[in-house]
């Protein structure tokens, strides 16, 4: 049975700051998609959060870019949104972009990330979901899964992986995209996913079985919008055992918490730690940036789950090194590295404060 895998995610607004969602706004957006179940749009479902991002995860039989599915989930935002102007929410509707619909929430703001694919007999998979970063952020994991025989053993000793991953990447800037194969592609594969501000891992192919393996969200609401509006806030979906990586080589990444873009005014790097979906309350200097996986089994569409994969204690240390690595960023305050670099930042007064100085530079 060919099912669709849809998890459409936006920040309608943050309690207390950007640092969390109401729970209210996840109760209304559970009692629109229980309609939309009840009506047979959707087979199943399942509304959760990251940090101040509502994420619904959604199943159906309606293939990837469908109408009435993105509809459901601009719909939900914008119903979710009139709630959370009335609890003056911070930034209500902070990722909703566009008036009304226009027949896809891509470009319009929400981030999604979708996969058709047939059902196998016992299908895993994990839903990770992000706050306070950008969509490169899965670069360094989805390399590490799919190509990196220290962090899975699969690729040496499955035969059902021994044939490698391609990785579909996109360079947001100019919305161009290329496929390149592992393991023979991967230094030129690095060239470009080690600069993860402008190319993002976007989707995963498994060669041997010619099936999607992961995909992810590469909106970067920044360049959409052409001003400030938050962090992309990305999720990524990632099917597990059998002819992709079981699902402890999926979650073994995240052992080390990778430095991000994002963090405080989404103008700062640091570590992504991997947390339980109710740790992630990114409150110190709004972050340091989160990550949540969200495991579920599927039968025949329904969500079994999910699972809270982080809330294993084998991440405490991760979680500790994330602290530590928090404490030692942040002691450069303003300073690069931490910082971004100019034409990285969400925010800046560089062009007020050069204009204003103008007459004070002198030639050296
Ligand atoms: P089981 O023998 O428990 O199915 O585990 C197989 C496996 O892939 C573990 O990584
Ligand atoms: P969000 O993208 O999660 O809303 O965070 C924005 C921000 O500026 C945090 O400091
Ligand atoms: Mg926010
Ligand atoms: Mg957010």
């Amino acid at each position: 049975m060919k099912i669709t895998l849809s998890v459409i995610k936006a920040d309608i607004g943050g309690y207390v700051g950007h640092s969390e969602s109401h729970p209210d706004i996840c109760s209304r957006a559970n009692e629109l998609l229980a309609k939309a179940k009840k009506e047979g749009l959707l087979i199943d479902y399942h509304v959760t959060k990251c940090g101040d991002d509502l994420e619904l995860i959604m199943t159906h039989e309606h293939g990837e870019e469908n109408r009435k599915i993105h509809k459901l989930a601009w719909d939900t935002f914008v119903q979710c949104t009139k709630l959370a102007r009335k609890l003056k929410l911070y930034g209500a509707g902070q990722d909703l972009l566009a008036d009304s619909f226009s027949g896809n929430v891509k470009g319009m703001g929400p981030g999604v990330a979708e996969m058709e694919f047939e059902e196998r007999v016992a299908e895993p998979v994990i839903v990770f979901m992000a706050d306070k970063t950008s969509a490169g952020g899965w670069n360094l994991p989805l390399y590490k899964m799919f190509a990196d025989p220290f962090n899975t053993i699969g690729l040496v000793i499955a035969p059902t992986m021994h044939s490698g991953f391609s990785f579909e990447v996109h360079d947001v800037k100019e919305s161009k995209k290329i496929v390149l194969n592992a393991p023979e592609e991967i230094y030129d594969l690095l060239v470009f996913i080690g600069a993860p501000s402008r190319y993002a891992v976007k989707a995963v192919y498994s060669r041997s079985a010619n099936e999607i393996a992961a995909v992810s969200s590469t909106q970067k609401l920044s360049l959409i919008a052409g001003r400030y509006v938050g962090k992309d806030d990305p999720v990524c979906i990632v099917r597990c055992q059998g002819a992709f990586p079981a699902v402890g080589e999926v979650l073994e990444p995240f052992t080390t918490p990778h430095l991000v873009e994002g963090w405080m005014r989404g103008s700062h790097h640091g570590p992504l730690m991997p947390v339980s979906i109710p740790d992630s309350t990114p409150s110190r200097f709004d972050g340091p940036p989160r990550v949540t996986a969200a495991g579920f089994q599927l039968s025949s569409g329904k969500l079994v789950g999910p699972r809270d994969m982080f809330a294993d204690k084998s991440f405490d240390l991760a979680r500790e090194k994330a602290n530590q690595v928090a404490d030692y960023m942040r002691y450069h305050g303003p300073f690069e590295p931490h910082r971004l670099p100019l034409d990285e930042m969400e925010y800046t007064t560089m062009p007020q404060v050069a204009e204003k100085l103008k007459t004070r530079f002198k030639k050296i």
